[in-house]
């Protein structure tokens, strides 16, 4: 998964290209490159490491001619990411420059074929053979569109790219299957990215290529065409209305700072439209008429798969349906028994995860019904689901997942209520009480995040010392203590563990020494006795514990974390963001680069 931006028209595309690139950065980082020509001659500038290293090369004054060019910024999957292997690709004769986004499966048998005719090869990346196939299709009279069409017509796999040619600077052309790519369409100019925020600033008007269509953008004109025969397709544009702040830092050290301290609005704009207040009732317009689903199969990945698992408690708690929670890898490789009367529920922020979206295309073969829980407007799973719902998180573009989840719960939480009225197995006076609690819920949040913040700069400076950690958690929390031990492993590289407290003396207690610290989930439900018990077992054993609890709670440990007083189900949205921001504080404790963890990548749109 890599991030890719193209820009065609009247200003200076350099730095525009190098702009959205930031936005971009997400997607991956290990090296980036652009291109563009001047003079019928194309100009590639392109190096390993981050961003500011292609800046760096970027500093002469004829980076400022072009008014056209497209960027990448990389997550390497085929080839070490070197400078050799950073996008753009140039065919051989040095007509063409290419950015890819996704994997060419069978490069190999096509990069022997294209070598048994004469071309030499500079990178190790599948991606070079897109675009030395292109060119050895127009060197045989084709144009090239038709060049485009033959050569995607060769590959198997994943792409979005972007394509220019020496001799037309102002055209650029462009392709997808199964990897985003966007256009943006603007006055007198047109874009082409891998996500919304990288042209955000210029333009709300974008227009959604599908899986195997091309596109041909000038700074006048937006073309489509379909891969099959080339035909013209007429597509309207979308207006977005998600606002540039939403994809800046805007003061904030770290974007994951900045989501965290963002989730009071998420929470409002996911309840906007979804309340009526004077009926005190919960609306969801995509379900109306639609059938409630007698069993629920949720498949995501990550921290989508730890919201999926949260809501199985709430909707067999409250909405009494059977739900089975599955990772999507797992799910699309094994025997589903999925017929016409199954529910499968497909939850993810971007959209595009790979594994997601096959467990999508999967159901949808075996004829279920699937609803799409997604954050990213017009994204592959919103758009292939039967029914999408949109979690209203706004961009997210810190890799670590934190704004999504919480905009996911509340609503799997609206869900749940409104399946459970529609089967008139709750009250409204319970449903008024909901409601009530969903609307203080920001303010209440907001007040309380800063204490939290400076609380988890409290904590760190003891515990960051630690090699791992365990996270417990019974009921409800045990998915937020998974969820707890993600958020420290991908940012703050320590090993972290989620359990369920009460699994603990079947093994991993063997593990507890004065050097194992427990994050306890331990708020005052019907469940802290039983969780108390678990944590005295622990301490037995010398191991230090924070824990994460109500007022009154009275926990004898050595670090105690006090929410404001709340009721189940919503404490848990004053546990998630301590779990974030104690694994913000850590990674920070620790030097690490949080907005951009090692190896790691937003979205993971490869298997
Ligand atoms: O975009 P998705 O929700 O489908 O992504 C799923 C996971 O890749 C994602 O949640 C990942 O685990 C995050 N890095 C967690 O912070």
């Amino acid at each position: 998964m890599c991030g890719i931006i193209a820009y065609t028209g009247h200003r200076p595309a350099t730095p525009i290209i190098i702009e959205g690139l930031k936005r971009l950065e997400y997607r991956g980082y290990d090296s980036a490159g652009i291109a563009f020509c001047l003079q019928n001659k194309l100009s590639v500038i392109k190096t390993e490491g981050k961003l500011s290293n292609l800046e760096q090369k970027l500093n002469s004054q004829e980076v400022l001619l072009n008014t056209s060019g497209i960027g990448h910024t990389r997550w390497a999957t085929h080839g070490l990411p070197t400078t050799q292997n950073a996008h753009p690709h140039l065919s051989q004769n040095g007509r063409f420059a290419l950015v890819h986004n996704g994997i060419i499966e069978n490069f190999k048998e096509l990069k022997k074929d294209l070598i048994s005719k004469g071309i030499t090869f500079t990178s190790d990346t599948d991606t070079e053979v897109l675009v030395q196939l292109i060119a050895y299709y127009v060197d045989k009279g084709n144009s090239i569109l038709q060049a485009i069409q033959k050569s995607l017509n060769q590959v198997k796999g994943s792409y979005a790219f972007a394509l220019i040619e020496c001799s037309q600077p102002q055209t650029i052309w462009a392709g997808r299957c199964s990897s985003p790519l966007i256009l943006g369409k603007g006055q007198g100019e047109n874009f082409i990215a891998s996500d919304i925020p990288a042209f955000l600033p210029y333009t709300k008007e974008v227009i959604f290529l599908e899986d195997y269509e091309i596109a041909e953008i000038t700074p006048s004109q937006i073309k489509l065409f379909s891969l099959s025969h080339l035909t013209p397709i007429a597509r309207e544009t979308v207006l977005i209305h998600w606002d540039i702040q939403a994809a800046q830092k805007e003061g904030y050290k770290h974007f994951m700072l900045k989501e965290i301290f963002e989730q009071p609005q998420v929470i409002e704009n996911c309840l906007r439209g979804r309340i009526d207040a004077s009926k005190q009732t919960i609306i969801i317009p995509e379900l109306n008429d639609i059938p409630i689903p007698s069993r629920l199969k949720i498949v995501a990945c990550g921290t989508s798969y730890h919201a999926g698992l949260w809501a199985k408690y709430l909707l067999e708690d409250i909405a009494k349906i059977p739900v089975e929670v599955e990772i999507a890898s797992e799910f699309r490789y094994r025997e589903s028994l999925l017929d016409r009367d199954s529910w499968v529920m497909v939850i993810s922020q971007s959209g595009e995860t790979a594994d997601t979206l096959a467990g999508l295309r999967l159901a949808k073969e075996k004829k279920a019904t699937v609803i799409g829980l997604c954050n990213v407007i017009g994204s592959s799973i919103a758009r292939e689901s039967d029914i999408t719902i949109y979690t209203q998180a706004g961009p997210e573009i810190s890799v670590a997942s934190t704004k999504a989840m919480c905009s996911q719960m509340i609503t799997l939480l609206l869900l749940t209520l409104f399946w459970a009225k529609q089967k008139q197995i709750i009250s409204q006076q319970t449903i008024n009480s909901f409601i009530k609690q969903l609307v203080t819920l920001p303010e209440q949040l907001k007040n309380n995040l800063t204490a939290y913040h400076q609380k988890a700069k409290e904590l760190t400076p003891k515990y960051a010392w630690a090699k791992s950690f365990f996270y417990l958690g019974r009921g409800i929390y045990y998915p937020l203590a998974l969820e707890g031990a993600l958020k420290l492993k991908e940012i703050s590289y320590i090993h972290a563990e989620g359990y369920a407290a009460g699994e603990m003396k079947h093994g991993p207690i063997a593990l507890i020494d004065p050097e194992f610290p427990t994050f306890a989930l331990a708020p005052k439900d019907n469940l802290l006795p039983k969780i108390k018990s678990n944590l005295q077992e622990v301490q037995a054993r010398g191991g230090k514990i924070i824990a994460l609890t109500e007022p009154d709670a009275l926990l004898n440990v050595d670090d105690t974390w006090f929410m404001p007083r709340s009721q189940h189900p919503f404490t848990s949205f004053f546990v998630l963001p301590a779990l974030q921001l104690f694994a913000y504080e850590t990674a920070i404790y620790l030097g690490k680069d949080v907005d951009q963890p090692r190896n790691l990548a937003k979205s993971v749109t490869v298997e």
